[in-house]
């Protein structure tokens, strides 16, 4: 190697060593300034809550002002109103060989059973009456209102 070799050689390192140093340096003063909680996003509150906004249940969007009596409801029983929403679709129309509301011929054998019968076939289900009619969120008091409702109309 000649002396011009050489000292194009220490230049070299030099330099590379001095990037490498300010390498380091710059990586230290970025974490410094930025702090450890920014530099993990998932400790951002704002990326949290857009993560809550984004994986909250569906279920607490209401669809509908559904009129309901449920077992936590409590208060006065809307007979008329949960057999709107919780009854209808097969006693308004007939569905599915559903006695219908007012069908007083529809109604006089069954009404024959007694009401405790048709609590319970209202409560525990019947052939193609589902129990309930699907709505097990019924308390068995609501839908024994119902029933007297049903009742009441179809006499
Ligand atoms: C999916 C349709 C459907 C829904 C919803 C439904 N029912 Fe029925 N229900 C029927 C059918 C079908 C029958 C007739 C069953 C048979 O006798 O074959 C019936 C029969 C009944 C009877 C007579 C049972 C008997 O012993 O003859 C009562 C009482 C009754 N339903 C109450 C209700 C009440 C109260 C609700 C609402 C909470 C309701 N039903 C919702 C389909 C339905």
């Amino acid at each position: 190697m000649s002396h011009d070799d050489s000292a194009f050689m220490r230049t070299f390192w030099g330099v590379i060593i001095g990037l490498t140093v300010l390498m380091f340096v710059i990586i230290v003063l970025a974490r410094w300034v930025s702090g450890d909680q920014a530099a993990d996003p998932a400790n951002d509150p704002r990326v949290l809550a857009k993560i809550e906004e984004r994986i909250k249940p569906v279920g607490q969007v209401r669809t509908g002002n559904v009129p309901t009596a449920t077992a936590s409801s409590g208060g006065a029983v809307d007979a008329k109103g949960t057999y709107t929403s919780a009854c209808f679709a097969c006693h308004g129309t007939g569905a599915a060989g559903a006695p219908k509301l007012g069908d007083k011929a529809g109604w006089k054998a069954r009404i024959a059973k007694g009401n405790a019968t048709l609590y319970k076939n209202a409560i525990k289900g019947f052939k193609g009456m589902p129990p309930k009619g699907g709505r097990s969120d019924l308390s068995d008091g609501v839908v024994k209102a119902i029933v007297d409702y049903m009742v009441a109309e179809s006499k």
